[in-house]
């Protein structure tokens, strides 16, 4: 494991005692799921359209300790929102507690695939060190966690391809999200140390393990570099955020008009379904603004495959000019981000040792992330907050001094211990 593990045997500890409290069971009893937070090095807003991801997790994320209830009761406490939710049947969304709607979303996902479930959890769920988790797929994150948790009272044995549907039914059928499969992927794919690539069409995926071909090893390539996250202060769910759900329709638009003009308007409007020579032959005559989807999703893919060679051959800089290049199709042609979200993002490009930058995760808020030399990173983490703080003092004075810029480290796939 890596030098700064998650999560810690204190961390671990303090959940058996919560669970403990709440249930009246024995803290050993209680068994606790671990689920990181990923970032999306390469292969940005191209999975809702089949195209290929690469994503790993890092050494924070969620943790949900629990005991099976005894009946089908779910009973919920938060670290992070008021309340206690309550319930046994997944039926309808609540208002009032609605961070309880994904444990409900992941019975319904559950249930809709015939599971039938005769015991449901005792738990209390918490984030990382508090921190503002937007960009790093908090929502697979805990969508997880509590698919993980009901299968584990219910001695369910489910493989990781059924998880990321499951979680795909908690997404887009509960909640309403039209997001892809990369988030719930790589929280359940990933391995330490290592890059997971996904064709989101096909589902077939690759664990890279890296190559350090002049020191000769593995570890070496490791220790060489450490991922930065640099948050904006700015806060919202994807859920309530109308830009994601309306980029997915300027890109099923594009797929339209594409296969259209190629004779296969039978097929699933979805871009990995349109031949890259149509795309070609058949650009410019698209609305200016679907052009500009189309071309995020053409030349990401194409960075996506070149990072990939770049990460096998341990080619740090060329990997981190790819993320810089992904990033600035985020601004120009997928149109995401905010002003301050660029600004940091500019800041991540100029900081020292940084070997690349981008949005993380949709990019409409949250957090900007970069790949940065190891033995420079503090130094890169001062500068950022420095900037920062002049450009958006605002924005920046929300945020909480220890975790405004954190150094992370890889992690590995999600789990129940
Ligand atoms: C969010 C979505 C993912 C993906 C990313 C952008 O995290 O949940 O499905 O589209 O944005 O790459």
């Amino acid at each position: 494991m890596g030098e700064f593990s998650w999560p810690t045997e204190d961390q671990l500890k303090e959940m058996r005692n919560k669970v403990s409290e709440m249930s009246g069971r024995d803290a050993e009893e209680v068994r606790v799921v671990v689920s990181p937070y990923r970032i999306c090095p390469l292969g940005a807003h191209i999975d809702h359209q089949g195209g290929t991801v690469s994503a790993m997790t890092i050494n924070k994320g969620i943790l949900l300790g629990f005991v099976p209830s005894g009946d089908t009761e779910v009973v919920l406490r938060s670290g992070q929102f008021d309340g206690e939710v309550r319930f046994s049947d997944s039926a309808k969304i609540k208002e009032e507690c609605k961070w309880g709607n994904y444990a409900r979303g992941a019975l319904y996902a559950l249930q809709s695939r015939g599971n039938i479930l005769t015991e449901g959890i005792i738990g209390y769920i918490c984030g990382s060190d508090n921190l503002d988790s937007s960009g790093l797929s908090s929502s697979a994150a805990v969508g997880i966690a509590y698919l993980l948790a009901l299968e584990s009272a219910n001695d369910m044995n489910v493989t990781p391809l059924d998880n990321i549907e499951y979680d795909r039914l908690i997404e887009n059928g509960y909640l309403g999200l039209r997001n892809g499969i990369l988030d719930q992927s790589a929280i359940l794919l990933s391995r330490y140390g290592c890059l997971m690539c996904m064709d989101c069409k096909s589902k077939e995926y690759e664990i890279i393990q890296p190559r350090e071909p002049q020191n000769g090893g593995e570890t070496e390539f490791k220790k060489s570099y450490k991922i930065l996250l640099a948050f904006s202060g700015l806060r919202c769910a994807l859920t309530n955020n109308p830009g994601y759900n309306c980029r997915v329709a300027e890109c099923q638009e594009a797929a339209k008009f594409l296969l259209c003009a190629s004779g296969k308007a039978e097929m699933e409007p979805r871009l990995c379904n349109v031949e890259e020579e149509v795309y070609e032959a058949h650009k410019s005559e698209l609305e200016p603004i679907i052009a500009k989807r189309a071309q995020h999703y053409f030349t990401e893919n194409r960075r996506a495959a070149k990072g990939l060679k770049a990460w096998k051959s341990g080619n740090l800089e060329d990997f981190g000019k790819l993320i810089s290049a992904s990033g600035l199709s985020s601004i120009h042609n997928y149109e995401c981000g905010s002003e301050p979200l660029i600004q940091l993002n500019e800041i991540l490009q100029r900081a020292p040792g940084v070997f690349g930058a981008r949005f993380s995760g949709a990019g409409f808020r949250g957090c900007c992330l970069a790949l940065v030399d190891a033995d420079r990173a503090e130094e890169a983490a001062s500068y950022v907050r420095r900037e920062y703080f002049e450009l958006q003092p605002e924005l920046a004075s929300q945020l909480n001094a220890d975790s405004a810029v954190l150094i992370c480290e890889p992690g590995d796939s999600a789990r129940v211990i």
